[in-house]
């Protein structure tokens, strides 16, 4: 068996419904499954999932693939990687599978940054490293810890990981664009380096911290490039995607020095915000991680006031949220140096519900001998409780507040259902389909076209025969591909096509935004002539522009008049 059969082996062993179905819930619409789709901001089910074809699409923003694919960018996982876990899944072993590393064009800056992480690394383990190792070791940052999160220094001089870069072909401009020089000189001096990963893990920048007090600026990050936005990460994803299924849940917390810490401690589902305010692709990733968040935000009241707003939005995506509050100030990394792993771990069991954590925060501030400022406070309890989907937990907290401030029970319900019904009504919203591009009706025909060969095979022999020319280069060497993948097997599995296609990076969105659209399953003779005509007078009124350009810079007069002919025989149809 070649890789390949095997590889279509493994898709037809598992059932794309059942793998996409244990990650967004899915429900069952006539013949095809439909949930909200993971992959842009939505709470409408835009995303179909078919057990019949084996594919996913997404009306709304274009994602559309085979089981492959759907991991792959669910789990920011490699094809290599997804295709070992559903190997496993089904029994199929897959190390002898060969696969080709794509190029990219980042690779080049990959390697600048892993070239860059061995050259701190050696730093620190040098003679010049002594003094940031005496302060890590004061930190209790053992040599493991330094070894597995790839921890190093850069140097006190002035340009010498340029000059190493530059002696490896890279030049100053690139290295100025990727934030690793300045001019000529490095941007790292002298501090502790932390290497960043993007969500597969690789090393796409770093955070370099001081280890000397006589310095500014605790941190200084690399700045953002084509492949480091620092809104669109989130510290250690790439190992808590893994420890997050199991654990269940997810810990965010502020810092990577305290992502660090819980990790020497076996805490692992935990990734930190890096101090910038939590943004949509961020909240995307977490919903990946789990339903279930515990914040674990730092002690001071930066942190208290941090997990109330961030608390709020994921609880209004929908979330589970918890809260840990650390005593004194503290941040993770010093709760646990001080109190231990037992201590840290009984603060994660013991975590409160976004609901009451908010609840009680509204108690400050409240001057409870004045009549006004506590009817306003119980007040704005109730609109926190009316968001609690938990009738017994509502009843305990309407019971508690009848109490504690001699209030009937019936008066408070009574408010509280009123509370519930008014924000039940203003709930109702129409979201709008976001509106796709307005296309003229030659790429539409084109589109038409192509969709309609990957969904019946006699339509790619009759684009054969017809030998239509497309108007665009990628619709030509799509089309192409689609005639040859159907020439080789026979037949259209759109599903298996999609992993045919997977290295085919430059026409993978046409191909997406050609399946996720809503067009009906087959045409007819008739309409496929149609869609033929539409395009042949595309490429007419084509080569006619292109020789009337030609006429206007012709001089020969005879020559002028043999193309006009031209023209005419054109614009007539022969
Ligand atoms: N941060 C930053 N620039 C700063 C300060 C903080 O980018 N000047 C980011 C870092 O990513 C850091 C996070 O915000 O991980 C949290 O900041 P802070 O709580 O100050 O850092 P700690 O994790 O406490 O780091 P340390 O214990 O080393 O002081
Ligand atoms: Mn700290």
């Amino acid at each position: 068996m070649n890789n390949n059969d095997l590889t279509n082996e493994i898709r037809n062993k598992v059932d794309i419904v059942d793998i996409i179905g244990e990650r967004i819930p899915l429900v069952s619409k006539g013949k095809n499954f439909f949930g909200v789709c993971p992959f842009h901001d939505d709470t409408n089910p835009s995303m179909s999932v078919s057990r019949e074809k084996q594919i996913y699409r997404c009306f709304s923003c274009g994602a559309s693939g085979n089981v492959f694919t759907f991991l792959m960018d669910y789990e920011h996982k490699e094809f290599k990687e997804v295709l070992k876990d559903l190997g496993d899944r089904v029994g199929i072993n897959t190390s002898n599978i060969k696969i080709k590393k794509k190029d990219t064009k980042y690779d080049n800056l990959y390697d600048a940054y892993l070239f860059s992480t061995k050259y701190f690394q050696n730093n620190l383990a040098s003679s010049y490293g002594r003094e940031a190792r005496d302060y890590l070791s004061k930190r209790g940052i053992t040599e493991e810890v330094i070894k597995e999160f790839e921890i190093g220094l850069s140097l006190d001089k002035k340009n010498d990981l340029t000059n190493l870069l530059i002696n490896k072909k890279y030049d100053l401009k690139t290295l100025n664009e990727i934030g690793l020089s300045i001019d000529d000189r490095d941007i790292y001096i002298d501090r502790i380096m932390f290497p960043l990963y993007d969500t597969y893990g690789k090393i796409v920048g770093f955070s370099g911290r001081i280890y000397n007090e006589n310095k500014q600026n605790k941190y200084i990050n690399t700045k953002e490039t084509s492949i480091f936005k620092k809104g669109h990460c989130l510290y250690h994803y790439h190992i808590a995607k893994d420890t997050c299924r199991v654990s269940k849940s997810v810990i965010i917390m502020e810092g990577f020095m305290d992502v660090i810490r819980a990790s020497t401690i076996g805490i692992k589902n935990t990734v930190a915000l890096m101090g910038t305010a939590l943004t949509k692709e961020q909240i995307m990733l977490i919903k990946r991680l789990s339903n279930n968040v515990i914040l674990c935000l730092d002690g001071d009241s930066p942190g208290v006031k941090a997990s109330l707003k961030i608390g709020e939005v994921l609880q209004n995506e929908g979330l589970n949220v918890k809260v840990v509050t650390l005593p004194n100030d503290d941040d993770p990394d010093t709760f646990i140096l001080t109190n231990g792993k037992e201590r840290f771990q009984g603060l994660i069991d013991s975590a409160v519900n976004f609901g009451d954590y908010k609840i009680d925060s509204l108690k400050n501030n409240v001057d409870f001998n004045s009549e006004s400022s506590l009817a306003e406070y119980i007040n704005s309890v109730l609109q926190e409780t009316i968001k609690i989907n938990d009738e017994i937990r509502v009843e305990i907290i309407l019971k508690k507040l009848a109490k504690d401030y001699n209030i009937g029970y019936n008066t408070l319900e009574k408010r509280f259902k009123e509370l519930k019904k008014d924000t039940k009504a203003s709930k109702i919203e129409i979201k709008k389909e976001p509106k796709k591009k307005r296309k003229d009706k030659y790429s539409l025909a084109v589109e038409q076209l192509i969709y309609y060969m990957l969904n019946n095979d006699w339509v790619v022999t009759a684009v054969e025969n017809e030998k239509i020319i497309f108007p665009s280069n990628e619709a030509r060497l799509l089309t192409s591909e689609v005639i040859y993948y159907y020439k080789k097997h026979g037949e259209i599995n759109i599903a298996d096509f999609y992993t045919y296609m997977q290295d085919k990076t430059d026409l993978l969105d046409l191909l997406n935004e050609i399946v996720s659209n809503n067009y009906k399953e087959t045409i007819t003779k008739d309409e496929l002539f149609a869609y033929f005509k539409v395009i042949r007078e595309y490429s007419m009124n084509e080569q006619i522009k292109r020789l009337e350009k030609k006429i206007k810079e012709e001089p020969d007069i005879m020559e002028q008049a043999r193309i006009s002919e031209q023209i005419r025989k054109l614009k007539l149809g022969e």
